[in-house]
């Protein structure tokens, strides 16, 4: 049992530890402002049955098992929760454990913003994506039939528990999805961070502790820096989404869960680099060391030739973070440095989309 590294979210009277290790489960003191008597842990069966370390019964009371993956991450499995926690009459000071990756993470954290007005809940992240992403910052919620993400809350978790050896079970697939957004960190905000990742790629590949656990705390850290200054997303926050609304309109194109989520936001982080580097931003060569790391993790760096330009456009504009009918992107203009933008024509963000096409 060892605790590699700790990070702090500053937040005021709401911040709360980040604690990464290997092993630690067991540790007592990691469950924030929880009793066992009153807390419940949230997973899926699947999570529940990985072969690799789980949270020890002693540290939760009973707990609810709900269907796995994105279908589920609806209101429906927040109304299961519910039920369960009123029928068992949990009271304000119960705590709920997300055990699991995102999907997981986002309902628990829903639940536990709303379940009498919000209750503590603590977040044991167990894929790459979560643990470098969505635990971090307390964006919660679930679908909508009528969209992705749409029903949700800010709500900080208590603490945050990562344990690296979690991730020995996770499918490479899943494990790549997550460094598309470990190497956004880089482009977005830390050049250092990026030409680290470029050295050590192997040891990363092959799953070494310590380049695991570099990757996560500089990630989550970047994050943490990044909320503490604007936690609900009115400024600078906004850069996180880089690759993200050419990445949705993808997903949405292609057919939710054809590609990863981490899949479509590579190839949405090379088409905005793609544009910079032609409005004469970007140089070539950041461009193509971006392309290059991407292909090492196997992610893609091609829109499939079937997917329509006109289509995706439409679904950029119909993103959620578009305002007065401008589509604004996050541009990188180089390595480390990134700025906002909404000033882009139809025709240059079409012809950006035609040129990334595969062929
Ligand atoms: N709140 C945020 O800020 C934020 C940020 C990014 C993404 N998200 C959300 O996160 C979700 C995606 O999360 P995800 O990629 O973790 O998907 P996920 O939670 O669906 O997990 C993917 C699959 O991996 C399995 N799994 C989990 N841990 C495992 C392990 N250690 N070994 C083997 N299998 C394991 C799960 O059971 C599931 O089948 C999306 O719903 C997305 O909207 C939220
Ligand atoms: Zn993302």
């Amino acid at each position: 049992m060892k605790i590699i590294k700790k990070i702090k979210v500053d937040l005021g009277d709401r911040s709360y530890p980040i604690i990464i290790g290997n092993g630690i489960y067991g540790n007592k003191n990691l469950y924030r402002n929880s009793n066992p008597k009153n807390s419940i842990l949230v997973s899926t069966k699947k999570i529940k049955n990985l072969k690799n370390s789980s949270i020890p019964k002693r540290f939760y009371n009973s707990e609810i098992l709900i269907g796995d993956g994105e279908n589920f991450k609806n209101l429906n499995s927040c109304e299961s929760i519910y039920k369960n926690l009123l029928k068992n009459k949990y009271s304000r000071d119960c705590c709920l454990l997300a055990y699991g990756g995102g999907v997981i993470g986002d309902i628990t954290g829903y639940v536990a913003a709303t379940y009498l007005r919000g209750v503590n809940f603590i977040q044991v992240p167990t894929t790459l994506l979560s643990m470098v992403d969505s635990s971090v910052g307390g964006k919660t919620g679930v679908n909508h039939s009528l969209g992705k993400n749409m029903i949700g809350a800010f709500y900080q978790p208590q603490s945050v528990i990562i344990d690296l050896d979690s991730l020995k079970t996770l499918p490479k697939k899943q494990f790549n999805a997550g460094m598309a957004e470990v190497i956004k960190y880089g482009v977005i905000y830390d050049k250092q961070f990026f030409e680290w990742l470029e050295k050590n790629k192997k040891k990363i590949i092959s799953l070494d502790r310590v380049s695991l656990a570099k990757i996560i705390a500089t990630s989550c850290k970047i994050k943490a820096e990044i909320v503490a200054k604007d936690e609900k997303e009115s400024g600078i926050r906004a850069i996180l989404n880089l690759g993200h609304t050419f990445g949705h309109a993808i997903e949405k194109n292609i057919g939710y869960g054809r590609w990863t989520h981490g899949a479509a936001v590579a190839c949405g982080m090379v088409i905005a680099s793609e544009l910079s580097e032609k409005l004469g931003k970007l140089s070539k060569n950041d461009l193509s060391r971006i392309k290059n790391l991407l292909s090492y993790f196997d992610l893609p760096i091609k829109l499939p030739k079937k997917l329509n330009a006109s289509k995706l456009y439409e679904a950029m504009k119909n993103d959620k973070k578009v305002l007065n009918n401008k589509i604004r992107l996050i541009i990188p203009k180089k390595i480390g440095e990134c700025f906002i933008s909404d000033k882009f024509s139809k025709s240059t963000i079409l012809k950006t989309l035609e040129i990334n096409r595969d062929q």
